[in-house]
């Protein structure tokens, strides 16, 4: 049976480096959730076609990390018609062999219930502001109001909202390098993997 590992949290909360760090560490494949609402977002359109059309072209695009791409991203995601039709994909790609790191705002809630091990990854704000800034070349006020207005809408949506499964361990990376936070989520994983 395939190892499944749900990692959810905000935007710059350094999921996607952690998820992406497990996935070359226990040799898992790693899926990028948000790209898929960036995606859906950036291609323009009724959404709810976007998302049931979405190709692995549209997937690669190359401006789909921009902030704006995010906050579109963030807008179409609310739409319940639009999250129905990727969940299928998400689900298969999750029981790839042998194993699985999703990322994004619902996988532990909502697409893998039932992962072995689900990780919820924090940050302060201002931190996770600092280093989206750092990142796009923003300003850090700017990209503190931005986060929080994506937060707001992504937690407060009826549709999968964001927020912890019962079941998932709390990892605030705001004083936490990394690596370090990298380390921790790999003793995490030799854990669960030890119990299940
Ligand atoms: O993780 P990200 O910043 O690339 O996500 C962009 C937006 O997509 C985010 O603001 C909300 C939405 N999203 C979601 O609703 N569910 C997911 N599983 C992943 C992202």
């Amino acid at each position: 049976m395939p190892f499944t590992i749900a990692i959810d949290g905000p935007a710059a909360s350094g999921k996607g480096t952690i998820a992406r760090a497990l996935a070359a560490r226990f040799g898992f494949h790693h899926l990028d959730t948000g790209l898929l609402y960036r995606a859906t977002g950036a291609k323009g359109g009724d959404p709810i076609a976007a998302a049931r059309s979405l190709t692995p072209e549209d997937m690669a695009r190359d401006d789909l990390r921009s902030a704006e791409a995010g906050q579109a991203a963030s807008k179409v995601a609310a739409i319940p018609e639009v999250r129905a039709a990727l969940v299928a994909f998400q689900r298969d790609f999750a029981r790839r062999e042998p194993g699985a790191v999703l990322d994004g705002r619902d996988i532990g809630t909502v697409i893998c219930p039932d992962a072995q091990l689900k990780l919820f990854v924090t940050a302060s704000d201002q931190v996770r502001a600092a280093r989206r800034a750092a990142e796009l070349g923003a300003d850090p006020a700017e990209m503190l109001a931005q986060l929080r207005e994506r937060d707001a809408r992504d937690s407060q949506r009826e549709a999968a909202p964001l927020k912890p499964a019962a079941d998932a361990i709390l990892l605030d990376t705001s004083d936490l390098a990394i690596d370090k936070a990298v380390a921790v989520a790999v003793d995490l994983v030799l854990s669960a993997r030890k119990s299940t």
